[in-house]
């Protein structure tokens, strides 16, 4: 494929970074590890950061912290990763999904009212914080899944001090790439010993934890990568500004509408399109890689599920040149100009 629609970018001083901690004999779970959840928790805002192996560890190990049961309530949207849905379907219950706002697929505080509510589980859609004060008063407890918006903001203040546990991926291709790894983020410090206990088997204890650790290479990389966040924001704050520029007049396709009390991690770019498998398959053909995030994962939800048949992540990350993004907007252009004849 040409052009990839995500990618790391990894640079020389992430792999000395790397390098050194296997040169160091220590590989698992240790002071590199405690390093960066400093550095990780003074970036979000937050008191605590609690490392773990990934996005959906985070998101499991904030659900057994605000004690998510059998039966509970749990609210999600239904346009996520299945890893949202999971997380709470391993804690022995299915959740309920609320409707999303048409123009942002952000999830609808006003479809979420018509819910009893113990445990909301917003997600930051593509990078762009959801409304976080509308949503607050909805539930108890407010797990935030911001596996998409590291370094993202709303009404400035950052995303990691916005709710009371907020989850991250370090994912190879999210904003600052561990390979596989997660972050649960809180101000809240019994959360975050238990959340401690529960990624290292809960020692001592009753109930089993889970071997949930990242490894010292993985913290390494994650404090070299989180140095350079503010860059790899602002490469990919400037191809989602060309995206926006070029395809204002497009017909047949629109951008989501980016709130302007709040900044984009803008972890995905994605397009709305008349005819979307169309525009995947000349894309294709022009060895574009795009993919759909996310098919809608609740049928009760109409506007997530008409949305998901029109939805298209096109390329953006920190690899791509300007003359690449350009190849990408020609290519699009040129789709929904042969639809017009
Ligand atoms: C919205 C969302 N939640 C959770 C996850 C899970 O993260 P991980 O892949 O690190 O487990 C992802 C990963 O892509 C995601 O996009």
């Amino acid at each position: 494929m040409k052009i990839k629609y995500a990618s790391p970018c990894i640079e020389q001083d992430d792999i000395n970074a790397v390098a050194a901690v296997m040169q160091s004999g220590w590989l698992t779970q240790g002071p590199k590890t405690q390093e960066y959840e400093e550095a990780f928790a003074e970036r979000v805002g937050a008191k605590y950061a609690v490392a773990c192996s990934s996005g959906t560890a985070a998101l499991h190990l904030a659900c057994m912290a605000v004690g998510v049961h059998a039966d509970d309530h749990v609210v999600i949207p239904p346009i996520t990763f299945v890893a949202t849905r999971n997380a709470v379907n391993i804690c022995g219950t299915s959740p309920q999904y609320a409707d999303v706002d048409v123009d942002t697929l952000l999830v609808n505080p006003v479809a979420v009212r018509g819910f009893c509510v113990r445990v909301f589980i917003p997600v930051d859609y593509a990078g762009q914080p959801c409304s976080y004060d509308d949503l607050y008063p909805c539930a108890f407890h407010m797990v935030a899944d911001a596996c998409h918006s590291l370094g993202a903001t709303y009404k400035g203040k950052p995303v990691g001090s916005l709710a009371n546990i907020t989850c991250f991926s370090t994912h190879a291709i999210k904003s600052i790439a561990t390979g596989e790894g997660g972050m649960c983020a809180t101000d809240d410090g019994d959360y975050a010993d238990y959340m401690r206990e529960m990624r290292q088997h809960n020692r001592g204890q009753d109930s089993p934890g889970y071997n949930y650790r990242l490894t010292e290479m993985q913290a390494a990389l994650g404090i070299s990568q989180l140095k350079k966040l503010d860059r790899f924001l602002e490469r990919r704050q400037e191809i989602a500004d060309r995206y926006r520029r070029a395809f204002a007049n497009v017909k047949g396709i629109s951008c989501l509408h980016q709130h302007s009390n709040r900044t984009s991690a803008n972890h995905l770019f994605v397009i709305v399109c008349d005819n979307r498998d169309r525009m995947a398959a000349a894309l294709k053909e022009k060895d574009i890689e795009t993919r759909v995030h996310y098919p809608c994962l609740s049928p009760d939800c109409p506007v997530a599920c008409r949305m998901a048949q029109k939805i298209l992540s096109i390329p953006i990350h920190c690899m791509l040149s300007n003359s690449d993004v350009d190849f990408v907007i020609e290519a699009i252009k040129e789709v929904s100009d042969e639809k017009m004849q």
